[in-house]
């Protein structure tokens, strides 16, 4: 492909997806595909000569739409939203011509000082407090990391080597390897897997707490365990609370674990995977009180922030901290300006980083806040007109409390009598949803992801939900008169 044929190429591809994401509203939302399907369409190995575009620009539609789950058809209520948005589009598409690796400041100037500054936007969007802003001298700062479990496992990491140093001065007979072995982290019994699995990649023991009747985690819950582990020679360093968890949109106390953590010693991270984007909005606010405590803080603005994966958005008190445990400088990494400015690759797992903040850019200046703001508030609207229809049935309940774009609903029953309804939903393929369960409580969660969901996409998924329970309840009744 040369220039000339990019362009005319590239240009369809343009109307290609224009069309694709107009007409998504008809496309199935689940395929309709058995494991294994697309091997049997596709060449066993790569062609030896080159093939032409109009080739494999017809495969998009023969090979891989088939097996496409939609997520941004409105009739997706599955999991969390991800972000999606014509300006995030060109973004990436910039980013991929660029091309660059900005793994240190001289690898690609701009790549590091865009995700500098914008990060800064974001966290004054949030109202972050200063110490999180890098600004021109500050000692925080904001990076792209690809997801919110690399962030969560950077804060573990960074954590660790920051509780080994400071153990190692109270206890100086004791090897690196005594106190990793004695380190112990908290978080609560409905965060995400990513916390629990970062503990396993950073060999250390996690201890899940019972969260409260709102499903939260408090402070005088963390300080009986700290109470109780260290009665036991172990050493806790390091909490994250959730603020948004994904089972259930529920949000920990961060106004009492943040001032036992500051009198514990001990790293707070706090993520906000999803709900994170909704701080933008001065009446959701409120639940990010208590971030001051914080010393790391992350959100995904993939989520529900019109960004595509991957975005997501991680602040750092004292970017010292993650620096000095993840720095090694081999020579040809090194440069004139060294220690002066960022290099990102101190921040991160990985050397390479792509252009994210790009798209992020492009998405802050082409939304505006306001723009962001109305989206969030439209989809949390459509949520509790979901809520609303679902009260409105005797037959059914709402689980929890619905604060943001998710509701959390069952039918009064057992948890049998569910997962048969939330099976003859997603066998429909018209919607799709996906179950959680809490304290051995099976439900459906109903979440509003696509931009393009309307109020009538939720009248939509409530007839075929509410017309299903009926089904499935005379089912029921039927079943039980035979017995
Ligand atoms: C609260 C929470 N944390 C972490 C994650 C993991 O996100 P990621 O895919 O960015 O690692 C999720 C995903 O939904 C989540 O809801």
């Amino acid at each position: 492909m040369d220039h000339a044929e990019f362009r005319r190429q590239g240009k369809e591809m343009v109307d290609f997806i224009a069309d694709f994401m107009e007409g998504i509203h008809d496309r199935p939302v689940f395929p309709n595909v058995k494991p294994g399907y697309l091997r049997e369409m596709i060449p066993d190995c790569a062609p030896q000569d080159p093939e032409s575009w109009e080739a494999v620009q017809a495969d998009i539609e023969r090979v891989i739409m088939p097996g496409v789950t939609f997520w941004h058809s409105p009739h997706f209520h599955a999991y969390f939203p991800t972000g999606n948005s014509y300006p995030a589009m060109l973004g990436d598409m910039l980013s991929g011509a660029i091309g660059c690796i900005g793994f240190s400041w001289a690898s690609s100037p701009a790549c590091t000082e865009l995700e500098t500054v914008v990060l800064d936007w974001l966290g004054k969007m949030l109202q972050l407090p200063e110490c999180f802003l890098a600004g021109t001298s500050g000692e925080g700062g904001g990076v792209i990391q690809g997801t919110a479990s690399e962030a969560t496992l950077v804060a573990l990491l960074a954590a660790r080597s920051k509780a080994v140093q400071k153990f190692k001065t109270e206890y100086p007979d004791m090897s690196d390897h005594d106190i990793m072995s004695k380190l112990i982290m908290y978080t609560s019994d409905q965060a995400h897997s990513s916390v629990e699995r970062a503990a396993m990649l950073g060999a250390v023991r996690c201890r899940k707490l019972q969260s409260s009747e709102d499903l939260a985690l408090t402070g005088p819950v963390l300080q009986a365990a700290l109470q109780e582990d260290r009665a036991q020679g172990l050493m806790p360093f390091f909490v994250v609370a959730t603020l948004g968890t994904t089972p259930s949109c529920a949000f920990d106390n961060l106004q009492e674990l943040g001032p036992v953590c500051r009198a514990e010693v001990m790293w707070l991270h706090v993520d906000a995977a999803y709900a994170g984007s909704a701080f933008i909005c001065p009446e959701y606010r409120p639940l990010l009180d208590g971030v001051e405590f914080a010393d790391s803080f992350n959100f995904n603005p993939h989520k529900w922030m019109r960004v595509n994966f991957d975005c997501s958005a991680m602040w750092i008190r004292k970017r010292a901290d993650i620096v000095d445990a993840f720095n090694l400088d081999p020579l040809y990494l090194k440069h004139d300006n060294q220690g002066l400015v960022t290099d990102y690759r101190h921040w991160q797992i990985p050397l390479g980083r792509r252009f994210r903040s790009l798209k992020l850019w492009f998405v802050l200046r082409m939304f505006g806040v306001k723009g962001l703001q109305e989206q969030i508030r439209k989809q949390v609207g459509l949520a509790k007109e979901f809520e609303v229809l679902v009260r409105s049935d005797d037959r059914f309940e709402v689980t929890a409390k619905v604060v943001m774009g998710l509701v959390c609903f069952r039918l009064k029953g057992s948890n049998e009598l569910n997962e048969q309804l939330l099976k003859q939903v997603n066998e429909g393929k018209k919607i799709h949803l996906v179950p959680s369960q809490v304290r051995g409580t099976y439900f459906l969660r109903f979440a509003v992801c696509a931009a393009t969901t309307e109020s009538g996409d939720v009248t939509y998924a409530w007839d075929i939900i509410s017309q299903l329970a009926g089904e499935v309840l005379e089912g029921q009744n039927s079943q039980n008169m035979a017995e």
